[in-house]
């Protein structure tokens, strides 16, 4: 079984791809392939007549999972724009039979569900199954240290990523 995790935003190792490396490692308990796909480091392009070799990679990886995890920075009360825009390139019921776990990443607490929302759509009209443990976050979840480095100090948040990957493993299995 394969967990291919995809991080929407366009700041490498940042907040959106540190709540896919907790995810990767709640992973390591079950018998479970994981591969985050970071999007900043892709090429794509609007439309879909990219027939570049990193879109079907992309394309690629995504049919050989079982489960998909999209990691969203929220952008103006919705997900990335680099994200829909590689999602527009999956192709017609693209996640058909796929368990798919939703996570968004906010700056404040004001409009934390619309990425998931607007995702979970997204992802039913391509035909996936999104799992109920969704996780909505925002900047004080997080702390950073003296270096700069940041990770995860909510303790509800390190909780529901562990119930999500649990969630994704026992539908899929
Ligand atoms: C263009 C842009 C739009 C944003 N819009 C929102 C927003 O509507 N609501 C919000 O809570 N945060 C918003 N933010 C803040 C980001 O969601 C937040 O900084 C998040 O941590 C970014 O994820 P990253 O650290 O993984 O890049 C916005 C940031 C940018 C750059």
């Amino acid at each position: 079984m394969k967990i291919l995790m995809i991080s929407g935003t366009y700041n490498r190792q940042s907040r959106t791809w540190l709540m896919l490396e907790e995810a990767r490692k709640h992973c390591d308990t079950y018998d479970v392939e994981t591969e985050i796909v970071e999007l900043c480091d892709y090429a794509i392009t609007v439309g879909q007549k990219d027939t570049s070799h990193q879109i079907s990679e992309l394309v690629e990886k995504i049919n050989e999972s079982e489960a998909i995890i999209f990691s969203t920075p929220n952008y103006q009360g919705s997900i990335s724009g680099l994200l829909k825009v590689a999602i527009d390139h999956i192709p017609e019921r693209g996640l058909k039979n796929k368990s798919v776990g939703l996570i968004s990443v906010s700056g404040g607490i004001g409009n934390m569900s619309q990425p998931l929302s607007h995702l979970r759509d997204i992802v039913s009209s391509l035909e996936g199954l999104a799992v109920a443990t969704n996780i909505a976050c925002h900047s004080d979840d997080f702390i950073r240290d003296e270096e700069g480095k940041s990770s995860i100090s909510n303790e509800k948040i390190l909780e529901r990523v562990k119930d999500m990957v649990e969630e994704l493993y026992r539908h899929t299995k």
